[in-house]
Formats: C-alpha cells, structure tokens, sequence
C-alpha cells in the first residue's frame, strides 16, 4: 500500500480542509465505522498485504507499464510517458481499487456486493472481482449509460453480475450511485457498497485514494529509469471523473514540486450548462455523503452533467480534489467532447493505442497551446482504460460528422 508522506489528508475525521466529512444516515453510521476500523488494522497486517500485492500482481498484471510515446512527443516538442493503466485486466485502473475492498469486504465478512458504474469499467472490475471472491453482485447503472456502454454490460452479465437499470434523474452515474445507496441502507447488515472513485462519505475517499495510490508509486520507481537526468517527471496529467485515476497517480508527489493537472470534461463547453467541469464551474455543497464541489443550482438542487463520457459525466467530484484545488497544489481545467474524440483520433493514429475517452481528455490537454508545458519537460499521463468500449460511440459521432 501508500508509502508515508508528509502530505497527511484526511484529518481523523475524514476532512480535507472543509470538504468531505460523513453525511450519511443513521443507518449506515455502524458500516462505515466497521470499514474504517477494518482498513486500519488490515493497513498493518502483513497477510492482508501480501494477499493484496499477489493479486494486483498475478491477477491485474501489476505493474503496468510506463511507456515513452516517441510519436506524439516528437510532434508536440516535449516528451510524453503513458502510465498504461489501460493494459490492467479488466482495461482500467478500477480494477486496483475493487481488488482492495473485495479484500476487505470478505474481512468483515460480507456476503453480498453492491456497486454503481457509469463507464461501465468499475461495474466490470466488480463484477470480476465478486467472481473470484465467489460473491455475488448487483450493479446499478443509469439507462442512458447502458446504451452508451452496451459492451461492459454485456462483460457484467457475463461474470455473473445482475445489472440493475436506473431509470431516475439524466439516467447517469449520479442516480446509480442513489439507487446503490439506497440497497445499501436496505442491506446493510449483510451488504458491502464498493465504490468505484474517490467520493462517499469517509473512509471512502481514503480507501480508494489509498488502493489507487499503486499508480503513482509505480511511476515513482519507473521514472528513473529511463536515465533523463531527472528523478521526477515535470509535470502529471489525468483526468478526473469522481478523481480516482488522477489521485492515485497524484498522491505520491503531493509532497514534491512535480505540476499537476486534472482534467474535467467541459462537455459542449464550459459556457453552457451541457458539461461535467465541477471544480472548476461548481459551488460549496454535499452530494453522495460527504462535502465537495458540485454543479448544482443557486437553490442547491443538482444540476445535470453532461460529457461525451460516461465516466466523467457526475456532477460531483472526491473531496480530496476540491482541497487540492483551493490550496492551489493541482491545477484543474476542462476538455470539450470535440477535443477529447480529436485526441482519442490522435493516439490511435499516432502510437496504435485506442484510449478510453475518459482518459482522451487528459491527452487532449497535451495539446492546449496555453498548457504551459514547455519544449523538453517531461509529462506523465495516466492512460486510465482502454477505449474498446468506447468505439461505437466515436464511431456514430464521426459517422454524423461525414
Ligand atoms: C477508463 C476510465 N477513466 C477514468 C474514469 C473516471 O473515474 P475516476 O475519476 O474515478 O478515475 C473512469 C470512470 O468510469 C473510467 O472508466
């Protein structure tokens, strides 16, 4: 797990700054608690670490490579490094984190798992984790996102996983994550909740942020050794959704001066109201259990998001984020669906690799003229998943288009 830094976040009590905290009913107050004693003490047990390091090993493929992309870093004038999180089983980073709490669910002596998705990547990863942990699953998943992601539907069933549609709200990651909530609070005796990001009441945002820290430690020991001279890389890149891929890679520099960037789905654009760019066009506010930056209306009722991509398209964001945000330590911008298909384009035509759209607008960053990357820095982006599942969707798009 996450080696120590000086960087220490949360505060006993699960808060970063003013954000994150537990506000969540009566009922579930005993789980979390469980879950929080549960990962502290499996944090020290030894078993429990090897068994976690086995299977991110044996079974995820860890580590994953750290990959110099010649191509595009010729043609933008500095050099780029992909953290291939695509190449994981399963084909993202999800994987790193339900591996984690599918471990400490069987600690506490779960029996049943409930988890929402949006992409459709962290369903899969729960999904294959509850069938190799012999649990079974439901996944709940907005009906506009089972259109748009009718592959990773079809792989749940296949393991085994009952997907639940949502039919509630924009039919997206937001409703999945109420309705798994609600089942939750209705079975909580013998139900674990295995969220999929950085968000939840604490100690979610922890757990995950602390399962998903394996990226960024990777990238700690890879770095070096492609004998730049440099121990750490400029700058980091990733995409934020709830914030899980970006914050695994993150945390392990928080305590350096490596730059850092997250990249929000600015959708149509950051002047209309058809985008998913909480941090940097949401207010104050609480949604799914703990405090953050969140779209919603002066009245406080949530706004709905929109991106091109199913992962990005929630209207909330991890705590931790919206700390990292007001102490200026990570710089977040957005990306329009425009720039994110162009770039999606970019990497498969230029380095053979088809990128989740997720993960095409942290790359579109790359290209931003006013990016600040100078000619010669070196840039870690974190390739969170694959774009297999994304392909009938880029497809209809370009097919509109000609
Ligand atoms: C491939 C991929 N990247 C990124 C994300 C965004 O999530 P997060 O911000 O938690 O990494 C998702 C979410 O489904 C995803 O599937």
């Amino acid at each position: 797990m996450n080696k120590k830094s000086t960087y220490d976040q949360p505060d006993s009590r699960g808060h970063f700054g003013k954000f994150g905290g537990k506000y969540i009913p009566e009922t579930l107050i005993p789980a979390v608690e469980e879950l929080e004693r549960v990962y502290l003490e499996a944090q020290t047990d030894k078993d429990f670490q090897a068994e976690f390091q086995r299977l991110l090993r044996e079974y995820s493929g860890r580590p994953t490579p750290l990959y110099h992309a010649r191509r595009i870093s010729r043609e933008l004038g500095f050099d780029v490094y992909l953290k291939r999180e695509d190449l994981n089983h399963t084909g993202a980073h999800k994987i790193n984190n339900t591996l984690g709490q599918i471990l400490l669910a069987r600690r506490m002596g779960k029996t049943r798992i409930v988890a929402e998705t949006g992409a459709g990547q962290h369903g899969v990863a729960t999904a294959t984790a509850a069938a190799c942990f012999d649990l079974p699953c439901v996944v709940y998943m907005g009906d506009v996102d089972i259109q748009r992601q009718r592959l990773n539907v079809f792989r749940m069933k296949l393991l085994g996983a009952e997907v639940r549609a949502v039919h509630s709200g924009s039919k997206t990651l937001k409703d999945a994550v109420n309705e798994a909530i609600r089942d939750w609070v209705a079975n909580v005796e013998s139900t674990h909740y295995l969220i999929g990001s950085v968000v939840g009441p604490h100690p979610y945002p922890m757990i995950v942020r602390d399962f998903q820290a394996v990226i960024g430690e990777e990238v700690k020991e890879q770095f070096p050794t492609f004998s730049l001279g440099k121990t750490d890389p400029d700058w980091l890149v990733a995409c934020v959704g709830g914030g899980s891929n970006s914050i695994g890679l993150f945390h392990p520099y928080l305590d350096t001066d490596v730059k850092m960037v997250g990249v929000e789905a600015a959708g149509l654009g950051i002047n209309t109201n058809q985008h998913a760019a909480t941090i940097n066009c949401g207010s104050y506010g609480i949604l799914h259990g703990s405090a953050s930056y969140l779209l919603q209306t002066r009245e406080g009722q949530v706004v709905l998001p929109h991106s091109i991509s199913a992962g990005l398209d929630y209207p909330g964001v991890g705590p931790e984020h919206s700390h990292l945000k007001d102490s200026g330590r990570v710089k977040y911008v957005a990306v329009t669906d425009d720039d994110a298909i162009n770039a999606f384009n970019w990497l498969c035509e230029k380095e053979g690799i088809l990128p989740a759209l997720e993960s095409a607008h942290a790359l579109s960053f790359l290209r931003q003229e006013d990016n600040g990357i100078k000619s010669g820095d070196t840039v870690v982006v974190c390739l969170s998943g694959r774009g297999d599942k994304d392909v009938e969707t880029v497809a209809t798009i370009m097919e509109q288009k000609s």
